[in-house]
């Protein structure tokens, strides 16, 4: 059971690799295993300890791999089972670790096990996933109803996403125990955890009845997020399991709060180390869903991250991120991509990895890569955008304009992107053409020009990484947040035994004052890090922030200037 005390992934920064997007090995302009091979010096440069690679198993990728037809097979645009031994080989030698995606409230509906469920009503796999006569109201998170008429035996299936992603019946014993089979294969091969694709949504309520809502359809969250039987799995999947590795867990837990994260990840309960709260990703989101943009606060962004970090102190473990493969980059949302990219994408990090929690860098971040606005539908390659896109246009409630700026603002291509690595052509991604479009700014973005440069964002991530291993009051401080109500400043302290740490961050693209509270002054603090240049390493009563200024003090017997 875990404990409250250290552990080697509370301790670890995480690098999340979307294999379509990260190295091309073989020129077909899809990224592939032959390809991260090739990058693992670099990432073992940047320090990271942990590899998180989004799924790479067989797949009709309807939904880039989200939907898996074999789990014990590797999809054939990435390469062969051959390739994953030796790529994971090589992130053991290099001392790093390998965390697999793991989709198990769904599979593809080309996956065996489908295949032969929608084959008869009386087939022994029919109730692997879950039929019924006729459809509940819930509306699929890719638009459209969540179920499906199969002609063939003439009942519905559920796909709470796309059509080609039938939902599990987790009910069936037969199902889990397939599932707890293959997760074991995995990790007998040497794999170091798994990040559980939407894993609160296991469970639906017996009966899923219809959602509240005025005809049409519904969203049925209610009924199928953190449903009746979720913790019941968790532990089994922990005996089963998770008890007899020594491995790393992160749920995707869509819109839990603190306290039901607790009750994944809480240190009795013997479930997952970590979970992805939605909260902060809901931040800029109107009551229309996240396509409806709305303006954020920096006291509400600071509201949430602060409860989380007070609510799981001492019980529990915060995972830490702003974006992903799901997600606009974080410099376009929460920076500022034009005249302080460089600036605010330093600033952002610093505080990701000054916080409480295990920080996961999604790939190009560490370069400050942007998001991108393609001119055309025709450009994008993502189901969800596709889908909401046609949906919109058809429903023709809001103009064409409207819907483009949503889709530059929140589309899931923004992150998926190729890798920038150099100013070649194709940003160094591929000699092919590439399965998506590469960001036009990969002449001043990519990462050979950063490595040249010492001031770069990509040094800075290193620097933070170091920084983060010699002090562990960054890993297992506790925390509390100065001026709550402040909208231009977030600083905070954190403090183990006579350690302490002050993180103060400009969030504007003005000159801003911080005024250091009085208790702090006598602390002797003094600088570690920050992303412009500082005379005085000494912290002033009166400290004048730069625009999107970063700067990290550190008062403990241990403290120096860090030279690295
Ligand atoms: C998760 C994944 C996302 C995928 C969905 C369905 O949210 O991160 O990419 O589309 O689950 O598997
Ligand atoms: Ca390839």
């Amino acid at each position: 059971m875990e404990t409250e005390h250290n552990a080697w992934w509370k301790e670890a920064v995480v690098y999340q690799i979307y294999p379509r997007s990260f190295m091309d090995g073989n020129g077909d302009g899809i990224g592939d295993l032959k390809g991260i091979i090739g990058k693992l010096d670099y990432l073992r440069w940047l320090g990271v300890d942990v590899i998180w690679l989004c799924p790479i198993y067989k797949s009709p990728n309807d939904d880039m791999g989200y939907d898996i037809s074999d789990y014990r097979a590797i999809m054939d645009e990435f390469g062969t089972m051959d390739d994953f031994e030796q790529m994971l080989v090589g992130i053991h030698e290099r001392g790093m670790k390998l965390v697999m995606d793991l989709v198990v409230n769904h599979t593809s509906d080309e996956h065996e096990w489908f295949v032969q469920s929608r084959a008869s009503r009386d087939n022994p796999y029919r109730d692997y996933y879950i039929w019924r006569d006729r459809p509940n109201n819930w509306a699929s998170f890719f638009g459209g109803s969540a179920w499906e008429l199969d002609g063939r035996t003439g009942q519905y299936y559920l796909h709470l996403f796309s059509r080609k992603q039938p939902d599990l019946n987790w009910e069936n014993p037969k199902v889990r125990s397939e599932i707890y089979d293959m997760m074991r294969w995995w990790l007998d091969k040497g794999v170091d955890g798994f990040r559980m694709d939407v894993i609160n949504c296991i469970s639906k309520v017996p009966g899923l009845p219809d959602a509240p809502g005025e005809g049409g359809l519904a969203w049925g969250g209610a009924f199928f997020l953190n449903g009746p039987r979720v913790h019941e799995y968790l532990k089994e999947m922990h005996t089963e399991v998770l008890s007899r590795y020594d491995v790393m867990t992160v749920g995707e837990t869509l819109s839990v709060t603190p306290e039901q994260a607790l009750e994944y990840v809480g240190f009795d309960r013997a479930e997952l180390n970590m979970v992805f709260q939605f909260e902060m990703m809901d931040i800029d989101a109107g009551p229309g869903g996240k396509w409806d943009l709305k303006s954020w606060k920096l006291s509400e962004f600071k509201r949430i991250f602060s409860r989380w970090q007070t609510a799981l102190a001492g019980s529990g473990w915060n995972s830490l991120y702003l974006n992903n493969h799901d997600q606009p980059r974080l410099v376009s949302r929460f920076g500022n991509d034009g005249r302080y990219r460089i600036e605010s994408a330093k600033m952002l990090a610093t505080l990701l990895h000054t916080l409480q929690g295990t920080p996961f860098v999604y790939q190009g971040e560490e370069i400050g890569m942007t998001n991108v606005h393609f001119d055309s539908i025709d450009q994008y390659r993502d189901i969800e955008t596709i889908n909401w896109y046609n949906e919109q246009v058809a429903k023709g409630e809001r103009s064409v304009d409207e819907i483009v700026k949503s889709i530059h603002a929140k589309g899931r291509d923004n992150s998926r992107t190729p890798m920038q690595w150099s100013s070649a052509h194709n940003a160094g991604f591929s000699d092919g053409l590439p399965w998506l479009q590469v960001n036009e700014n990969y002449r001043e973005i990519n990462v050979e020009q950063q490595l040249a440069d010492p001031d770069s964002v990509l040094h800075y991530y290193r620097r933070l990484i170091q920084l983060r291993k010699r002090h562990p009051v960054m890993v297992y401080g506790n925390y509390d947040l100065l001026y709550p109500a402040d909208e231009k400043i977030y600083a905070f302290v954190r403090e183990l035994g006579n350690a302490a740490l002050l993180t103060v961050l400009n969030f504007t693209d003005e000159q801003q004052v911080f005024l250091c509270p009085e208790h702090l002054c006598p602390k002797g603090f003094e600088l570690v890090l920050s992303n412009y240049e500082v005379g005085d390493a000494n912290l002033p009563t009166r400290l004048s922030l730069r625009p999107y200024e970063a700067r990290v003090f550190i008062a403990s017997p241990a403290s120096g200037r860090v030279d690295v």
